[in-house]
Formats: structure tokens, C-alpha cells, sequence
């Protein structure tokens, strides 16, 4: 017995601790859209737990009676009883009535939060096993001028239109703190409105089964103010900066042309006059990767505070995911699914990072490498 109570307050702390990831947090709205639905979702938790909770203690009654009963009786069933007209029109017309109630601000929460403002920004999603790839079309020409990966940032107060994108297989974009999901389909376009009230990063996840790593594809959104993200706008249009010829970084670029090319771009340096005609795009776009907060599909950090409370460049874990991907994320290169391991040495590993820690913008707040 002490056993089982100890199972009945240890299982259900363990659910709600959890549920307790910091940044991702359904119940922490932080724009209109969002709020809109902790506005529905709240009261109707809160019903269900009501029910839920009558239920559970009609069953505990009917249990220990029903079987008090039977052992009365000398292990005959218990006495069985059919037909009662009144309690079964009460189970049936009181649950009833209140989907009918819970019913109505569901359908206007949903119809209200699929609305499109004409005026947002727009920004497309694609989404492929394991990671959010960003495009922002800025002059509405359908070529994207800024092509980025795992952050999705984005202006304060400002309505973001995001064009949801699938490359494979269905995924589902979602960042709690903004509004509720929305499928990637391959062959479809769909839409998501996302607005901060705040300045800050939020946690997202994809919410659709999408293969060996899919809770490992995370999502984050970083939100500027407008004056920031003007310059983050400007930063991210710049090439990227060309080492001086002796230098590791100037050998580190030739290790990405040689070993990563492929698969990754960085402007001008693997494409055609803007185009990637020798990159398949199966990887994140690499140009501008310091502006990053985090890497290898928001997995790990690029940025990490030291013990000065200083933010500095997390080489080790940038290191490791170069030495051996697969050991950081499962992942099944074999089939093309994620980053294989190129086999790089220790030398082509300090080269390629002493050249990838030139591709900034940095964030805000850090000390750059
Ligand atoms: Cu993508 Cu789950």
C-alpha cells in the first residue's frame, strides 16, 4: 500500500515538473494570437480537470463498493442493473451541454486567430528532418535577400506572416509563446500569424512526428526591437567577409568548399551569380551562422556565458558536432537524413571553425571570437 502511494504523488510531480521547461511554456503568452488562445484554454483545463475529477471519484466509488459487495456474496458478481431512463439522459444531456458551451469560444478563438493582416511582414518557413530554415523575401520579389536557419527573428509589435513550408515529410511549426501550431505539408502553403509584445527568445519544438529526431527539431524565436532588427536587416544583406590569404580562416574556407559545399551554402562563396547551383540546400544555409543563438537544429548553444558572466563562443560543442554529428543528434546521414561525419582532422576542424567564427553578425551582448 505504502508503495502505491508513494507511485500516486511521485508520478504525477514528475508530470507536472516536467512540464516545467522554462522557455516553452503554454501558458506564457506573450502576443495577441497566443493569448487569445490561453484565454480559451484556461477555463476549458479547467472544466475538464472538474469532470475528470468527478469521474475519477464516481470510479473510485463504484470500485471499492462493487467490490466490497462481491465479497459479501461469496465471490458472485455483484448485483447488475440495467436501465435507469433519468441517469442516463443526465450523463448524456449534461455533457452535452457543455461541449455546446465550450463549443462557441472555440469557434471564434480559431476563426479569430486564422485572420491574415494584409500588413504583416512575411517570412517563409521550410521545414526538413531536423531543422527550421528562414526566408525573408524583403522586396516581395519572391527571390529571398536573407536566408537563415533555427532563429527566427523577428521585430517587436510587429505582425510576422509566417508562410509554412515542408521540403519532406509533415512537420509542425510551433512556438508556444506566440500562437499554437501550424502543419508543414509538403505541396502546401500555410499561414501563421506570430506577434511579440516582448523582447526576448521563445522556445518552440515541432509538433508533428516527423522521424528519428524529431524532438530534437526545435525552433526559436528571437525577438528585436525595431531599431535592432533594422540592423540585423542591414548585417545579414552584407557578404560575407573573405579571410586574408595565410591565414586558418583562409584555409578553413577552402575546407568548407572541399567538404561542406555540397550541401551547405554561404553567399558568394559556393554559388553562381546568387544562385546555389552546385549546393542541394539539404543543409542550413551558413553565411551569416554567428548571428545564431544556437546550432545543429537548436540543439546546442553557439553562444555561452563564461565564468566572468561574459557570453563567449562555444567552440568545444561547435568542435564536437564537426568531429562526430551523429554522436550530438541521432541522426541517419546513410539515408540522408542529417549531417554525416566527414571524417575531419583535428587540423581541417580547428581551420573550419577558426573560418566559420568570421561569418558574423554576432548577437547582442557577446564578446566575438
Ligand atoms: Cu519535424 Cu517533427
Amino acid at each position: 500500500m505504502r508503495r502505491w502511494m508513494r507511485a500516486a504523488v511521485l508520478v504525477p510531480a514528475v508530470l507536472v515538473l516536467a512540464s516545467c521547461s522554462g522557455k516553452q511554456d503554454v501558458f506564457s503568452p506573450k502576443g495577441e494570437n497566443a493569448d487569445k488562445i490561453n484565454k480559451l484554454q484556461v477555463p476549458v483545463f479547467i472544466a475538464a480537470g472538474v469532470v475528470g475529477l468527478i469521474v475519477a471519484l464516481m470510479l473510485a466509488y463504484v470500485l471499492i463498493t462493487g467490490s466490497r459487495r462481491a465479497k459479501q456474496v461469496d465471490g458472485d458478481d455483484p448485483q447488475q442493473i440495467h436501465g435507469n431512463t433519468r441517469l442516463e439522459l443526465t450523463w448524456t444531456i449534461v455533457p452535452f451541454l457543455i461541449l455546446v458551451v465550450v463549443a462557441v469560444p472555440t469557434f471564434a478563438t480559431i476563426l479569430s486567430i486564422s485572420h491574415r493582416p494584409p500588413d504583416a511582414m512575411k517570412i517563409d518557413v521550410y521545414g526538413q528532418q531536423w531543422w527550421w530554415s528562414y526566408e525573408y523575401d524583403l522586396n516581395g520579389d519572391g527571390k529571398p535577400e536573407i536566408v537563415t536557419a533555427n532563429d527566427l527573428v523577428m521585430p517587436v509589435n510587429r505582425k510576422v506572416e509566417l508562410r509554412i513550408h515542408s521540403r519532406d515529410v509533415i512537420h509542425s511549426f510551433w512556438i508556444p509563446a506566440l500562437n499554437g501550431t501550424r502543419d508543414a505539408v509538403p505541396g502546401r502553403t500555410q499561414y501563421l500569424e506570430v506577434e511579440s509584445d516582448q523582447v526576448g527568445e521563445f522556445d518552440g519544438q515541432c509538433k508533428e512526428f516527423c522521424g528519428l529526431s524529431h524532438a530534437n527539431m526545435r525552433a526559436r524565436a528571437v525577438v528585436l526591437s525595431q531599431a535592432d532588427f533594422d540592423n540585423w536587416l542591414a548585417d545579414m544583406q552584407k557578404p560575407p567577409p573573405t579571410p586574408a590569404a595565410g591565414t586558418e580562416a583562409a584555409a578553413g574556407l577552402e575546407v568548407f568548399k572541399t567538404k561542406c559545399s555540397s550541401c551547405h551554402q554561404i553567399d558568394g562563396v559556393d554559388d553562381v551569380e546568387g544562385k546555389a547551383a552546385l549546393v542541394s540546400g539539404h543543409a542550413p544555409n551558413l553565411t551569416h551562422l554567428m548571428s545564431r543563438d544556437i546550432f545543429a537544429s537548436g540543439n546546442y548553444p553557439l553562444w555561452v556565458t563564461d565564468v566572468n558572466g561574459n557570453k563567449v563562443f562555444n567552440r568545444n560543442q561547435l568542435e564536437a558536432w564537426l568531429r562526430d554529428p551523429v554522436l550530438m543528434i541521432p541522426m541517419a546521414p546513410d539515408e540522408r537524413r542529417g549531417m554525416p561525419n566527414l571524417k575531419l582532422s583535428d587540423n581541417e576542424i580547428d581551420q573550419l571553425v577558426g573560418y566559420l567564427q568570421t561569418l558574423g553578425p554576432y548577437p547582442q551582448g557577446v564578446t566575438p571570437p
